[in-house]
């Protein structure tokens, strides 16, 4: 039998790269029997798949030995492939029991006969659609595209239609999503009991436009999982896109009111050349709106303590929130203005949550941000290029923040 690598060059017309070459011979690794294979779109994962089916397929013919394949995939794409290239392939055209193949629409998959026979079926393949269903089909090799798409009771029951009979493999292959049972696996496999593999499109040249274009569009984290194709990290999760950043500048804003709205008062301490900022929010259901932010720099405490607290007051029923560290400010504040009630927030602890938060606002554009504030808006854009935060946008996590124990101490009845 042909080596799988000539076998794709030949029949697709394409020279494989090293990075597909490697995902091929993934695919027909028979030692394997749960396989994860993680890839970034367009990296030819389908494409790879039905070259793969068609190999065993006729590998089948050369060894006698029959094989099933089943195909799930919540797309035709895979079968359109098999479709298009089986008719590069003299030997299982020879011996296709033609059932309606080669026509515009794919049908639902090919059957081999066995030699010397007419009708006798000898090899199988077969796509079903990721339903409850697969569970009453039986097959030696099954091949799961788009798995990030399957939900994780339709893997486990696909994954019970194994026949037992060589090669006995099942395959999961996608580009990752956020969350989702495919995820889980990627982030765990040994758990499961997977091999992963994963590939990232930046390498192949037939993408390299699309992921150039992706790389200013996207959020470190999509850019992870569509282009790396892996799970984010916890790093790249706290980022987000220039898209989502945009939506959430508006000409201007000011404050709504209203019985739902609540001010929320955040601050980050800093003397030089981080400043300290006082950002004062808005919170309408959902909505988090930046009425205004306020910076002393190279100023000790004392010197603008008084004008700090002005400020807080005058805004009576606001929420205050404010970095713990360095402790001597919220020293001079408790020891100077004991009847200003600020909670204090230790960084360590809450601000990846606080920067993640944010981070959510934007991508939900629940954040609302005037055009005039522009160097918040040049801070946010750094930090999601993958600077570090800045002050101002430190600060404004921090307003934004609803830390899970302040909550309870801030509900209010209202009549
Ligand atoms: N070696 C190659 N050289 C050039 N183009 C390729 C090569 N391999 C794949 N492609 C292109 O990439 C596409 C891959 O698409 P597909 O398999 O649907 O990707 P995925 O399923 O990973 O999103 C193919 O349709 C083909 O146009
Ligand atoms: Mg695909």
């Amino acid at each position: 039998m042909e080596q799988i690598v000539e076998y794709f060059n030949e029949t697709t017309g394409f020279t494989a790269i090293p990075e597909q070459e490697d995902l091929l011979k993934t695919l027909i690794d028979d030692s394997v029997e749960k396989m994860l294979c993680s890839a970034g779109r367009g990296f030819s994962k389908t494409l790879c798949c039905a070259i793969v089916i068609l190999w065993y397929a006729e590998k089948s013919l050369e060894t006698g030995v029959p094989i099933k394949i089943m195909m799930v995939s919540p797309q035709d794409t895979m079968y359109e492939f098999v479709n298009r290239y089986i008719s590069q392939r003299p030997l299982l055209k020879e011996n296709l029991i033609k059932k309606g193949i080669f026509t515009e629409i794919p049908v639902e998959g090919f059957q081999l006969r066995k030699a010397g026979t007419e009708k006798e079926i000898f090899t199988e393949v077969f796509t079903k659609p990721a339903t409850g269903k697969v569970r009453s089909h039986r097959c030696d090799l099954l091949i799961l595209d788009e798995s990030a798409d399957i939900d994780r009771e339709i893997i486990n029951s696909a994954s019970m239609c194994l026949t037992g009979n060589q090669p006995n493999r099942i395959i999961l292959i996608s580009t990752p999503h956020k969350t989702g049972f495919f995820t889980t696996l990627a982030i765990n496999p040994e758990k499961y009991g997977y091999v992963l593999k994963s590939w990232s499109s930046e390498v192949c040249p037939w993408m390299i436009k699309t992921s150039e274009r992706a790389k200013t569009m996207l959020s470190p984290a999509e850019y992870a999982i569509d282009v790396l194709g892996r799970p984010p990290t916890k790093e790249e999760e706290t980022r987000f896109s220039k898209k989502h950043l945009d939506q959430c500048i508006k000409p201007s804003i000011s404050l709504e009111g209203g019985v739902n709205s609540r001010i929320e008062i955040g601050i980050d301490w800093g003397f030089s050349p981080c400043k300290t900022v006082l950002t004062v929010i808005e919170r309408k259901v959902s909505r988090v709106r930046v009425l205004r932010q306020k910076a002393w720099h190279k100023t000790p405490i004392e010197e603008y303590a008084e004008e700090l607290v002005a400020l807080i007051k005058s805004y009576p029923d606001a929420i205050i929130k404010a970095d713990s560290k360095p402790p001597e400010y919220p020293e001079y504040l408790k020891a100077h203005y004991p009847n200003v009630k600020i909670f204090y927030l230790d960084g360590l602890f809450h601000k990846d949550s606080e920067l993640e938060q944010l981070a959510r606002h934007v991508n939900q554009h629940t954040l609302e941000i005037s055009r005039e504030q522009g160097d918040l808006i040049t801070q946010l854009n750094l930090y999601r290029k993958g600077m570090r935060t800045g002050d101002l946008c430190d600060s404004l996590a921090i307003a934004c923040y609803e830390a899970p124990n302040l909550k309870k101490k801030v509900v209010r009845i209202v009549f």
